[in-house]
């Protein structure tokens, strides 16, 4: 049987998303049926949109999601109708060199699902980051599905799946933030703040944030920050190292993406400190650094993917700390929206208004 359901699509480059029907598939061998209960509205949505990130339009957006699964195809066992579970950007394949190994967010055998959902006229759609959650229900890989405590809110759980697990992992798996450490977080829109929060989370005695616009400083205070530079203003290394006792921090966490934020990061850590970089650059941008100062600091300078996440072990984990009210993941909502608000709420984050827009259905 398939299933036709709402669905959130961008037809063309740079033009408004609409809400179509669209035709979702029975899950094949491996797949599941999910039957979406939120998903989160994310930079990347609007990068496919706008025509960034490649041009297999049309897109079916939506990709930080949670809901039920409804029914698996053949051979399943990971998980079973009924399950609430959160979803990630592809299965990984578990055999190859980077899964053996223990890293398998690096793997290079991962997969999503293989039917196409379609238009009404059978145009295949292209599923953002192989998930495309705006929509009543999804077909993915099974291995895409992380079973977590049911009793968890969607609208929160969902946000799991990308930003918040981005910055979250970043400043825990990537940088290693231990208790007492000291933090700095240069940008801080939903991914610096999940890494504030997961800096919190892991006993960092100061978290200084970093960034040019109040607003966000107000909003990073309110997630652990413990101080505030508004590096409009203010030299944010000089500030760095004067918050830490003139060595820097512990653990910098550039969440921006540019030349001169990447500089601030990499300036603003302690001699034997880490700098993890999870701000995406465009492919132009350079970083001129002197060779006696890269030679010169130890330390380390980290990229961190999916902030390093095992979906597996971190999803369930950080839904558990929600639910016990130690991370207040629930924040993250700014507000809940109808499928048909997702253009808005496009209006919304560019003019920084929100930590995160909902679908919820
Ligand atoms: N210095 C400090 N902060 C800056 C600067 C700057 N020069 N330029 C921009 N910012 C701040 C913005 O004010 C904003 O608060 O960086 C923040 C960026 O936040 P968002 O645009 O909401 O982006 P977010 O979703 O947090 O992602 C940040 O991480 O995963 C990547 O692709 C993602 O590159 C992006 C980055
Ligand atoms: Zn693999
Ligand atoms: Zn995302």
């Amino acid at each position: 049987m398939t299933h036709e359901v709402r669905a959130v699509v961008a037809r063309k480059q740079g033009a408004p998303v609409s809400v179509e029907t669209i035709l979702v598939p029975e899950p094949g061998p491996g797949e599941a049926l999910v039957q979406v209960r939120a998903c989160g509205v994310c930079h990347t949505d609007l990068h496919y949109r706008e025509g960034g990130i490649n041009d297999a339009f049309p897109f079916l957006l939506g990709h930080e999601a949670a809901g039920f699964v409804e029914s698996v195809g053949d051979g399943v066992t990971d998980v079973a109708p009924g399950d609430f579970v959160i979803l990630n950007w592809r299965a990984v394949c578990g055999s190859c060199r980077a899964c053996r190994r223990g890293r398998p967010w690096y793997c290079f055998a991962t997969r999503n699902a293989t039917q196409p959902m379609t238009l009404l006229d059978g145009t295949a759609l292209s599923p953002a980051l192989g998930i495309g959650a705006f929509a009543e229900k999804t077909l993915v890989a099974s291995g895409q599905c992380t079973k977590v405590d049911r009793t968890a809110p969607a609208a929160a759980a969902g946000l799991l799946g990308c930003g918040v697990m981005a910055g979250f992992g970043a400043a825990v798996n990537t940088g290693g933030v231990g208790r007492g450490d000291s933090v700095a977080v240069i940008g801080c829109g939903g991914v610096g703040i999940a890494a504030i929060a997961g800096a919190k989370v892991a006993g960092a005695a100061r978290i200084i944030a970093v960034d040019i616009d109040e607003r966000k400083l107000a909003k990073a205070e309110r997630f652990g920050a413990t101080d505030t530079v508004d590096s409009s203003r203010t030299d944010p290394v000089e500030a760095v190292r004067s918050l830490t006792g003139g060595f820097g921090a512990d653990v910098v966490v550039e969440a921006v993406g540019r030349p001169e934020t990447y500089q601030q990061a990499f300036y603003a850590r302690d001699l034997a400190g880490t700098v993890v970089l999870v701000g995406v650059p465009i492919p132009e941008m350079k970083l001129e650094l002197p060779l006696a100062d890269v030679f010169g600091r130890g330390g380390a300078l980290k990229s961190s993917w999916y902030g390093d996440c095992l979906p597996s072990r971190d999803f369930p984990a950080l839904i558990d700390l929600y639910l016990q009210g130690r991370f207040d993941l629930g924040a993250f909502v700014s507000e809940e929206i109808g499928l048909d608000e997702v253009e808005s709420a496009f209006d919304a984050m560019r003019r920084g208004d929100v930590l995160r827009s909902v679908v919820t259905l």
